[in-house]
């Protein structure tokens, strides 16, 4: 018999506990922000119909996808984003939410990705959304709460920026000045989105393919160039709707507190096709890492799921490129097992006497410990030690026939004896 490949499939990873304290860590502070900003926990299934993730718009997700046939010749997909089942859940719910709902979620997500430092083809992503909320105050609390979870970890604005921009740049200069038809604005934005990625002559090919002229691509450059919203406005007019937008998201920034993590620019657009307005990603100043998170308004989801629209925002914060920056920062917390007593018996005939002793302890709530084996008392010494244990319990003869144990502090070393009712 040839052995078991030992690691996991390429791309995904194990979590044994010392990696596993880490994405606890992270993950609580993914939930302490979420509550403290009023979202509610929510679930789907990691399974999906294939159907939710098929759209036309050329976008590199539906290239990723996990997808099979499963044994009832149901085409399915493991979710490459939580974004399409959330809102097959509002649809499913319809009338019976009452608007708006503020949502979040940890899935663990599966890409088929070519990978880099920060890129796995599986992540958990921390999701917060927003249904039924048409205007910037959704964006803006969203914007706040991922600043209020990168200040928890000891980032600030010098270490992180987040980059804003709408998708009504594009949308004015493409579809109101250059009269690109509406239902070319999406697959342009995806486009748009991998300009840095493709030589000029592919997104001038694409373009045609859409029946656009490649010359658009300098139209869309322009656009794409504009780094101030004084800029913007004198390109679209103040009045223009795009700009009052961003205007208000700004100020509403100054309130939060938040305004120096912010920065406009025109250049994000993002790459998935169902963004309708405002859109932003988080990067690290330091630009040697991908997107920290991404996400942005998207008002026409449901129609395209055969519903009835609601306005939505949210994003996705992967548990990948934050860890990386946190250890270039050094700012990885060093997270040690955490053990409050280890129980040890110096001989077998006193075993029942542990063991009442370790169900005592655990029924007034501390963690236990109790060494299940015979062993020598260095053997338990160096084992509390491992464990991060705050106390050894020992349980001796000479002491216990006086009704006493012995109670070691590991912090300090100091040993006294205790009775039961002092431990
Ligand atoms: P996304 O930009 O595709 O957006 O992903 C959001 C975040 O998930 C990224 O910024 C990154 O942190 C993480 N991420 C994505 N792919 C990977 C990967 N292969 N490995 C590690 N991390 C990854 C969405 O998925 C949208 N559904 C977000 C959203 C929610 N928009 C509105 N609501």
């Amino acid at each position: 018999m040839s052995a078991i490949e030992t690691t996991p499939p390429r791309g995904t990873r194990d979590f044994p506990p010392e990696e596993m304290r880490l994405r606890t860590w992270l993950f609580g502070h993914f939930r302490e922000v979420a509550r403290q900003f009023a979202f509610e926990e929510y679930d789907t299934p990691v399974l999906e119909a294939e159907a939710l993730y098929v759209r036309k718009a050329g976008e590199e997700i539906t290239g990723q996808l996990y997808n099979f046939e499963d044994k009832g010749g149901r085409k399915v997909a493991l979710r490459p984003e939580m974004t399409p089942s959330l809102a097959r859940l509002v649809l499913g719910k319809g009338r019976s939410l009452s608007l708006p709902i503020r949502w979040f979620s940890i899935p663990q997500c599966w890409r088929y990705e070519r990978m880099t430092r920060g890129r796995k083809r599986e992540h958990f992503q921390w999701n917060m959304d927003v249904f039924g909320v048409a205007g910037v105050t959704a964006e803006a609390e969203l914007l706040a709460a991922i600043a209020s979870f990168f200040r928890r970890l000891g980032l600030s604005e010098d270490d992180v920026g987040i980059r804003v921009s709408s998708r009504g740049v594009l949308h004015a200069v493409l579809t109101e000045k250059l009269g690109v038809p509406d239902e070319h604005f999406a697959a342009v934005c995806v486009l748009v989105d991998k300009l840095e990625k493709l030589p000029r002559e592919a997104i001038e090919e694409d373009l045609a393919a859409l029946g656009l002229e490649g010359a658009l691509v300098d139209e869309i450059l322009a656009a794409l160039s504009l780094r101030s919203l004084d800029e913007l406005a004198t390109v679209l007019g103040p009045e223009h709707k795009v700009v009052v937008e961003l205007n208000e998201l700004f100020a509403l920034a100054e309130a939060y507190g938040i305004a120096d993590w912010l920065v406009f620019d025109a250049s994000i657009v993002r790459g998935l096709a169902y963004y309708t307005g405002v859109v932003f990603e988080a990067f690290d100043r330091g630009a040697t890492l991908r997107a920290i998170c991404g996400g942005g308004r998207y008002d026409r989801l449901l129609s395209t799921f055969g519903g009835k629209d609601i306005p939505a925002c949210g994003f996705g914060f992967g548990d990948v490129v934050i860890v990386e920056l946190l250890k270039d920062k050094g700012l990885l917390p060093e997270l040690r097992r955490a053990v409050d007593d280890v129980v040890f018996s110096f001989s077998e005939s006193l075993r029942p006497d542990a063991v009442r002793i370790a169900a005592m302890l655990r029924k007034s709530g501390r963690s236990v410990d109790l060494v299940l084996e015979s062993k020598k008392a260095k053997w338990a010494f160096k084992h509390a030690d491992r464990a991060g244990a705050g106390r050894m319990i020992l349980v001796a003869p000479d002491e216990w026939a006086r009704g006493v144990v012995k109670v070691k502090d590991l912090a300090t070393g100091e040993q006294r004896e205790a009775r039961l009712e002092q431990l």
